[in-house]
């Protein structure tokens, strides 16, 4: 095995492809982006990166606020056309049938079919080359209340987020383990470690086989069983069916019969393009 260096590019992946509103609530833009991430925990600060040619960038230079909504699989398509389409002109609120929500602590708006939204204040500007980076403070975070559980748990997993890599987008597979998961002591054989037991509560089966429902339809591809030969199963059945008399060398025969006719009869000037002469 071995690598092939290319030239620097931004291969990085997966990444969010995050729905960024902002202006107003009553008049919204969104804008999706690929280019967000986190810089710090403590103050939370994170960043999204735009071209100045965008209509976002406009807005959010403006009113110094936007908000990261976190995408799913019910908002791919609008993380898709939101990220071909310029809110110059059209309201793309309108257009996707999503909805513009006040925000608890900017005047930017919200969306508020998305699972999680990050309010966020723009402390920073940096320009680096294509794109300009909004560093941000993260003022609030707004979680749909139905992937909270009665113990105030979030269930961040029921929400069906979606990825973005290389091009395409993605529903997230399952749940292979949990933070610190390699360096926790081997679970005795009767008791399974504490990520297991998650793995198999019937929500997260549920969202497991859901998720990958989805993930077989998007990429047309179902899961597979061996092919069932004709012959393997009349073999099991017992009835091996007899065969036919063959009958090709009489079609053959007719059919040559046919053509010979077809050629004496058509005119000579044809004679020439066909490969059997008539006699
Ligand atoms: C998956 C995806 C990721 C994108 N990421 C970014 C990004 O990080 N920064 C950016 O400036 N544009 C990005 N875009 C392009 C903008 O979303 C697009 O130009 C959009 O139409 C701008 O909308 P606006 O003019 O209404 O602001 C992305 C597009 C897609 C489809």
């Amino acid at each position: 095995m071995s690598k092939i260096t290319w030239k620097p590019g931004t291969m990085l992946a997966p990444v969010p492809p995050a729905l960024i509103s902002c202006g107003t609530v009553e008049k919204p833009n969104m804008m999706t982006a690929a280019w967000t991430g986190i810089i710090a925990s403590d103050p939370a600060l994170t960043y999204v990166s735009i071209r100045p040619s965008r209509y976002s960038h406009e807005l959010i230079s403006k009113s110094g606020e936007f908000v990261i909504n976190l995408t799913n699989l019910p908002l791919v398509k609008a993380a898709d056309w939101c990220g071909v389409k310029s809110g110059r002109n059209i309201d793309k609120f309108k257009e996707m049938g999503l909805t513009a929500e006040a925000c608890s602590e900017i005047k930017a708006p919200q969306i508020k079919e998305a699972p999680v939204s990050l309010e966020c204040k723009v402390i920073d500007v940096k320009s680096y080359g294509t794109h300009d980076m909004f560093l941000a403070e993260i003022a609030a975070v707004n979680v749909d209340d139905k992937y909270i559980d009665d113990n105030g748990k979030l269930w961040l997993e029921k929400a069906g987020l979606i990825a973005y890599v290389h091009g395409f987008y993605y529903t997230l597979g399952r749940n292979i383990g949990k933070f610190g998961f390699s360096v926790e002591k081997k679970p005795n054989k009767t008791k399974k470690p504490e990520f297991e037991k998650k793995a198999e509560s019937p929500e997260i089966k549920f969202n497991r086989q859901s998720s990958r429902k989805c993930h077989s339809e998007q990429n047309n591809i179902f899961e597979m069983r061996k092919p069932k030969r004709l012959s393997d199963v009349r073999k099991k059945r017992g009835d091996t069916p007899k065969l036919k008399k063959f009958d090709g060398e009489i079609k053959f025969k007719k059919a040559r019969r046919e053509n010979e006719v077809m050629l004496s009869a058509a005119p000579k000037k044809h004679y020439g393009k066909l490969k059997t002469k008539p006699k």
